[in-house]
C-alpha cells in the first residue's frame, strides 16, 4: 500500500485513479488527525482494508468491493471463461468474508458477478470496461440515493431542531451527503440550522473521529458526547429527532446498526423522541425475515481494552465481549427513510411495497 495526502476540500473516500490506473481509498483509521490516501493492489490488502475499517460504513464497503472486483478481474488469466468466473467468484467470496453484517458488501459483489457472467463472452477488454463502468455506476447511484434519502429525511425535521446521531453515516460511510447525516448536510447547504449531538460510539469512536470531523468541516453546530450521555441530553429537551444509519434491515424492519444504536432507540422511546433509520434499499435484505437472522460481527476485545490508550485500561487477560453491531427492534423505529421514500410501520408491508414497485 502506498501513501499520499489530499487536501481538505477534495476528501473522497474511494476512487479509481484513472491516471495511475489503481484503486485508492482515504484511510479512515487515521482520521481526524491525518488525511492519507492508500493504494490497494492485492486481494489480501483489500480484505485487510475492510476488516480494519480503513474503508467502512455499509454503502462504502459495497462501493469499495465493486472496484475491488474490477481490479482483481484484471489480474485473472483470460484463457478460459468458466475458470475466470470461478476464480472471480472465489475472490468475491474472500472479500465478502471480511465483515458479515452489512449486506451491501455481499450485494455489490453479487452485482459485479452478475455483470461478469452476463458479459463473459464479450472478450476480455470489453468485459473489463463493463466491470469498471458497473463499479462507477454503483458509486454514482449511491450519490443519487443519498441525495434522495437526504431530501426525504429533511421532511422529518425543522429548522433549529436538535438531532442525535450514533456512529458515522455521513459521506465517509457512503459517497456524498451520507444517509443519517444527509438531511443535516443538505439542510445546512440550504441555510437551515441544526444542533447535532454525536455519540462518540465506543469502542471504535466513529462518532468522535468521523462524525464530528465531517460535521465540523461542513459548518454544522456539533456537540460530541460520550455514549452514556445520550439520556441526559434527551432529558434536557435538546433532541427532537434521532437519525441513524443501518447495516442491514430485515424484512420486518428490525435493523442492525453500530453497537449501541438499540440503546439510543430505547432511550428515544422513553423520552418520546422520534427515532429514524436512514439507508438505501441495497441495505434492506428481504431474504432475512427478522433481526434474529442477521449475523453480528464480533471483534477483538483489544479494541475495548487498549486500542485508544497509551497503556491498557483493563487487567491483562480479562474476558471481553465486543459485538460490532446490535439490532434495534422494529417496534422502536418510527420510520425507515430510503431513496424511494419514507416507510412507516407495519414494515412487513411498507418495505415489501418498495420492492414490488421495483419488480
Ligand atoms: O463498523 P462500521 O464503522 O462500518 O459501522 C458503520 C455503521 O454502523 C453505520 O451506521 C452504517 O454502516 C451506516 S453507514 C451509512
Amino acid at each position: 500500500m502506498n501513501g499520499g495526502t489530499q487536501s481538505m476540500e477534495q476528501v473522497q473516500n474511494i476512487r479509481w485513479d484513472q491516471a495511475e490506473d489503481g484503486l485508492v481509498i482515504l484511510d479512515q483509521t487515521l482520521l481526524p488527525g491525518e488525511e492519507r490516501e492508500i493504494r490497494l493492489q492485492t486481494a489480501e490488502e483489500m480484505y485487510e482494508a475492510i476488516r480494519s475499517l480503513r474503508v467502512r460504513g455499509a454503502p462504502a464497503i459495497g462501493i469499495f468491493a465493486a472496484y475491488c472486483m474490477y481490479a482483481l478481474a484484471r489480474k485473472l488469466p483470460a484463457a478460459d471463461k468458466e475458470a475466470f468466473l470461478t476464480a472471480l467468484a472465489a475472490q468475491g467470496a474472500y472479500l465478502d468474508s471480511a465483515r458479515p453484517t452489512a449486506v451491501n458488501l455481499h450485494w455489490a459483489i453479487e452485482e459485479m458477478m452478475k455483470t461478469a457472467r452476463a458479459n463473459a463472452d464479450s472478450g476480455r477488454e470489453v468485459l473489463e470496461q463493463v466491470l469498471l463502468r458497473k463499479a462507477q455506476a454503483i458509486q454514482a447511484d449511491d450519490i443519487q440515493k443519498c441525495f434522495q434519502i437526504s431530501q426525504y429525511g429533511l421532511e422529518l425535521v425543522k429548522d433549529g431542531d436538535g438531532i442525535l446521531t450514533h456512529c458515522n453515516a455521513g459521506p465517509l460511510a457512503t459517497s456524498r451527503y451520507g444517509t443519517a447525516l444527509g438531511p443535516i448536510l443538505l439542510g445546512t447547504e440550504r441555510g437551515m440550522k441544526f444542533r447535532v449531538f454525536a455519540d462518540e460510539t465506543r469502542p471504535l469512536l466513529q462518532g468522535a473521529r468521523l462524525t464530528s470531523y465531517e460535521l465540523q468541516r461542513a459548518g454544522v453546530d456539533v456537540t460530541l458526547i460520550c455514549d452514556n450521555m445520550a439520556s441526559i441530553v434527551m432529558k434536557n429537551g435538546w433532541v427532537q429527532a434521532c437519525f441513524v444509519g443501518c447495516d442491514r434491515v430485515a424484512a420486518n424492519g428490525d435493523t442492525a446498526n453500530k453497537i449501541g444504536t438499540s440503546g439510543v432507540a430505547i432511550l428515544a422511546r422513553h423520552y418520546g423522541i422520534p427515532f429514524y433509520v436512514l439507508g438505501p434499499t441495497s441495505t434492506i435484505d428481504m431474504a432475512c425475515p427478522d433481526g434474529d437472522h442477521i449475523p453480528i460481527e464480533e471483534r477483538d476485545g483489544e479494541e475495548i481494552k487498549s486500542l485508544w490508550y497509551e497503556k491498557p485500561m483493563a487487567p491483562a487477560g480479562v474476558r471481553c465481549y465486543d459485538p460490532a453491531f446490535d439490532v434495534t427492534d422494529h417496534g422502536l423505529i418510527d420510520a425507515i427513510v430510503t431513496e424511494k421514500g419514507i416507510c412507516r410501520p407495519p414494515y412487513t408491508e411498507s418495505l415489501a411495497a418498495l420492492f414490488r414497485e421495483e419488480a
